[in-house]
């Protein structure tokens, strides 16, 4: 078959330098290692990949100077800042390793670079050297919609609502799904985050295609939307992670000792607490945590990266005998297997920060999520996940015990938590069905393999 055959093109890829964007990048590259290409990865020096987990690619790293400004962000960063530093940081190097690799004498041709959307810089570079270059949007494609929607700029004020205005709880007329209470999370920089989705979308629209990390029957209609207004080739061949069996692109290590402790619980009996790599919370949201956690009579694996907590390097801000009181029915870790936690039988619900790939991850395995969604996409994943997919709760008023409680009940014992449970069932099967033979992700991973060799 023309899509399998063995090909002697090269692609070289170059991710964004985060959890959240590295493992779909390596993960994308990886299947489309399957398929014949040569890979290889373009990657900052900050936060690299471990060139061990992957002797199949080529790794080419370059400087980028980022490591020295990260380093002294304490708390929640602001993604904005960093995404603008890296987009100047990152020109030169790149077009000189990009020009490098393009000279080089080998047997296969450079057919393409996929970079990040959000290294929308590269798309001049690429020009400039003529060279395709795609677009990989780690994010989803309802989030892109938003984004282009929402008036970050012309009314900055509505970033800045409090829950004394009375506005607050009211939809956004732009989007409407959006209430103003979650769009002031996205961002406190409304007008650098205007101009870094400016940047990215424009030159999505200028690249040769966009692969999205998401399935055609979750997006159905949001899909139909963006490719009227990018009109370039989008391809929706995710979730990438499904494709192998475990991923080993994390880059912090996970804690896989509690993973016998889950096959000591019963089915659908542990919540899950993981708000992704970047979040952070206070000491006092952290102790509201805490004591939800404990008040329920549930078994629950809890993931506390070290320093999450702001002002704490781990665990000291917890309640007094919280720990003995918790006993054997809860885990804390510092980071977890992840996609295999949620693929366990005893995992009853995901109570997460909706990062895209939690989100992803979550969908695939079936579990209910309990949202706390924290800045950026993860507002607007939670209203979709909560409100249009009709798959989990969100926790309205933030990190309060007795609300935490009750959402956890209502998620794990309730009837509204089995409904959710039974849909989100539905759409696990539905993935199950995009990534085999004839499926739609299969059939987009085929239209791409083609488009890129048709370069
Ligand atoms: C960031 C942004 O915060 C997120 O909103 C955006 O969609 C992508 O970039 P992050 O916060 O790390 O990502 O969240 P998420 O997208 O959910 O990615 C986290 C990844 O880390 C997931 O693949 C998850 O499986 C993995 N993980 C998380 C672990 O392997 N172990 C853990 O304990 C927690």
């Amino acid at each position: 078959m023309e899509n399998h055959r063995s090909v002697s093109r090269r692609i070289i890829l170059f991710p964004l330098p985060f959890q959240g964007h590295i493992s779909p990048m390596l993960q994308l590259a990886n299947i489309l290692h399957t398929r014949g290409f040569k890979i290889t990865i373009m990657h900052t020096e900050y936060n690299s990949p471990n060139h061990t987990n992957y002797p199949h690619f080529t790794f080419k790293p370059i400087k980028d100077g980022f490591s020295e400004i990260a380093d002294k962000v304490h708390g929640t960063p602001d993604p904005t800042y960093f995404l603008k530093y890296l987009n100047k940081s990152c020109v030169d190097p790149f077009r000189e390793c990009l020009a490098k690799l393009l000279a080089e004498p080998g047997e296969e041709r450079v057919a393409c670079v996929i970079t990040d959307a959000g290294f929308y810089f590269a798309q001049t570079v690429a020009d400039e050297l003529k060279l395709p270059r795609i677009a990989l949007r780690t994010g989803s494609i309802g989030c892109t919609l938003a984004y282009d929607a929402l008036p970050f700029y012309s009314k900055e004020a509505c970033f800045k609502l409090t829950k004394q205005d009375s506005d607050y709880e009211a939809s956004v007329p732009e989007y409407p799904l959006l209430k103003f209470k979650d769009i002031v999370k996205i961002t406190t920089n409304p007008q650098g985050m205007e101009t870094i989705l400016t940047n990215m979308l424009n030159q999505m629209k200028a690249s040769s295609g966009i692969i999205w990390n998401t399935f055609k029957e979750l997006e159905e209609s949001a899909l139909e939307t963006i490719s009227q207004d990018l009109r370039v080739p989008s391809f929706t061949l995710g979730p990438f992670h499904k494709y192998f069996p475990a991923s080993s692109s994390s880059l912090i290590e996970q804690d896989r000792t509690i993973l016998s402790w889950l096959d000591k619980q019963l089915p659908n009996s542990v919540v899950y607490v993981s708000f992704g790599s970047a979040t952070c919370i206070t000491k006092s949201e952290f102790q509201e945590l805490a004591h939800g956690l404990a008040n329920i009579s549930l078994p629950f694996l809890w993931v506390v990266r070290p320093g999450m907590v702001v002002g704490a390097e781990w665990l000291e801000s917890l309640p007094e005998e919280f720990l003995e009181r918790v006993a054997d029915r809860g885990r804390i870790v510092k980071w977890s297997p992840q996609p295999e936690v949620l693929a366990h039988p005893a995992t009853g619900c995901f109570w997460t920060h909706n990062g895209w790939n939690s989100t992803l991850e979550s969908i695939c395995e079936g579990v209910p999520m309990i949202c706390s969604p924290c800045f950026v996409d993860q507002p607007i994943n939670a209203r979709y996940v909560s409100d249009v997919w009709k798959i989990g709760m969100l926790l309205e008023d933030g990190f309060k015990r007795l609300g935490i409680e009750k959402v956890i009940k209502q998620v794990m014992k309730d009837k509204e938590g089995e409904e959710m449970r039974d849909r989100i069932g539905y759409l696990k099967e539905k993935v199950n069905l995009s990534i085999v033979e004839g499926g739609s992700s299969c059939r987009s991973l085929n239209n791409l393999v083609s488009y890129i060799l048709s370069f």
